[in-house]
């Protein structure tokens, strides 16, 4: 038995899809257990890049099997589009390979206008969704007026379930037909029906006869609806513990939560980031880390590595081991600063991530600064070539957070990726 979950330590886009692809050449499962396609997860093999939303980054192997768990918001268009995008890249998709929960919620053109709607109701406190109708769909789903996967296979069930979600309060009446949209999802769901199983039972069955499973993660930690920086997050849990509500296994099967960390950090979306750097240096990440959102393409808010979060992470997760992303893209820099507490506007030192997110909003950032180095260390595959300072580096935030690196990734591609483990 091994079951890793696999979490972002931060604000989403740690590099969770390449730690996924790593991973996954070993594993017989990959399972996505919460989230929808507001994710972006990238990932390089040879000269091809795949941007994957909906579908498990385990896809691209045909030993590993990919699997939408019951706690995604699934948006049948986008997967129909997905699955062709990834076929014209070379990749085979087809039932053996992908499952999709029938319990799964489903995603709809009201969610998306909700989405919007309400965000434009927000004025200056908007939330920078990635307007992919996530939160709607989890708010119907909560209130027990979601579509699931199994309702799109019959069309009187569809329809009756339709009526319920009152989308004439959302639309005017020229801007849907009801029996077109039943006859659009219907046709969705006819055409995932192969896919289609109780992926509970699937993956049980999968964990029970000894295979390897990963839980992949979307988003991260501090996007979580109940422990991230409410109201700044998504609708859903990220963390570890909802792989198993998501996916339907018990916390017993879980072997190793794995956290992916970038050196730094980003943010895409509004709501307080405390060591941001609104200046040229945080161009200069975004530039150098290519840091622009793989589903909306808005640029990425950049700053330090924050130890307070990550050790928030670590706990709320429990964290087994770490994974630390684009450690390249801090080449050259002469001194690295990281977040190791904050201040509090009346100058009392927190080590702990404060829940009151005003006081969050308030504290200023209290760093270590850290040598550089100089050296390209892109194509170094073995952590004895890393320069001092590099190594310095990953063995601080190991010895700061008690948590073991596992991995180093130094840029996109799979061979640019370091196994080690620190002290
Ligand atoms: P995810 O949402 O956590 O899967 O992360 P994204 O794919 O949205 O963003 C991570 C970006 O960084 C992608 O474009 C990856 O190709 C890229 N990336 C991942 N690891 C590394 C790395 O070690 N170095 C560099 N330079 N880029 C990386
Ligand atoms: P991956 O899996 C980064 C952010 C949005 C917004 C907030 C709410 O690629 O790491 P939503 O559309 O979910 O209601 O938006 O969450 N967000 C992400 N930020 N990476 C993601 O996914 C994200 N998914 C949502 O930018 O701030
Ligand atoms: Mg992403």
């Amino acid at each position: 038995m091994a079951v890793i979950v696999l979490v972002g330590t931060q604000w989403g886009d740690e590099g969770k899809g390449k730690i996924t692809d790593i991973l996954a050449e070993e594993s017989d499962y990959v399972v996505r257990y919460q989230g929808g396609n507001n994710a972006g997860h990238t990932v390089c093999v040879g000269e091809s890049t795949f941007k994957l939303h909906l579908i498990p980054s385990g896809i691209l192997y045909d030993s590993c099997c990919s699997v939408i768990a019951n706690g995604v918001v699934l948006d049948p268009a986008v997967i129909l589009q997905e699955m062709e995008t990834l076929r014209k890249q070379g990749i085979v998709v087809n039932p053996s390979k992908l499952k999709i929960s029938s319990i799964a919620n489903v995603i709809l053109p009201v969610h998306r206008k909700l989405d919007s709607n309400q965000e434009s109701k927000r004025h200056h406190e908007k939330i920078g969704t990635t307007g992919k109708g996530i939160g709607p769909a989890y708010m119907h789903k909560v209130a027990r007026t979601g579509i699931r996967v199994q309702d799109l296979l019959k069309k009187s069930v569809l329809k009756k379930k339709l009526l319920k979600q009152n989308w004439g309060e959302v639309f005017s009446e020229e801007e849907y037909d009801l029996d077109q949209v039943v006859d659009e999802y219907h046709g969705y769901g006819k055409e995932l029906e192969p896919y289609v199983v109780d992926s509970s039972l699937f993956v049980n069955d999968a964990i029970d006869a000894g295979k390897s499973v990963i839980m992949e993660g979307a988003q991260g930690t501090l996007l979580d609806v109940d422990h991230g920086t409410y109201p700044y997050v998504t609708s859903s849990n990220p963390i570890s513990g909802a792989a198993c509500v998501g996916a339907g296994i018990g916390p017993h099967k879980i072997e190793k939560v794995i956290g992916v960390t970038k050196a730094y950090l980003t943010r895409v979306g509004e709501g307080p980031f405390t060591t941001e750097l609104d200046d040229e240096f945080g161009e200069f990440l975004r530039e150098r880390g290519g840091e622009f959102g793989t589903t909306t393409g808005r640029p990425r808010r950049c700053g330090w590595l924050d130890l307070v979060v990550l050790k928030y992470a670590i706990r709320v997760n429990g964290i087994t081991e770490i994974c630390l992303t684009k450690l390249d893209v801090l080449d050259g820099l002469d001194d690295i600063k990281v977040c190791t507490h904050y201040k509090t506007d009346d100058g009392e030192l927190l080590d702990e991530f404060p829940l009151d997110l005003e006081v969050y909003s308030s504290c200023e950032p209290v760093y270590k600064t850290l040598p550089g180095w100089k050296e390209d260390i892109s194509q170094m595959t073995d952590f004895s070539e890393l320069p001092e300072a590099a190594k310095s580096y990953v063995e601080y935030i190991a010895a700061e957070t008690g948590v073991q690196i596992k991995m180093v990734s130094v840029g996109t591609r799979r061979r640019q990726t370091i196994h080690l483990i620190t002290r």
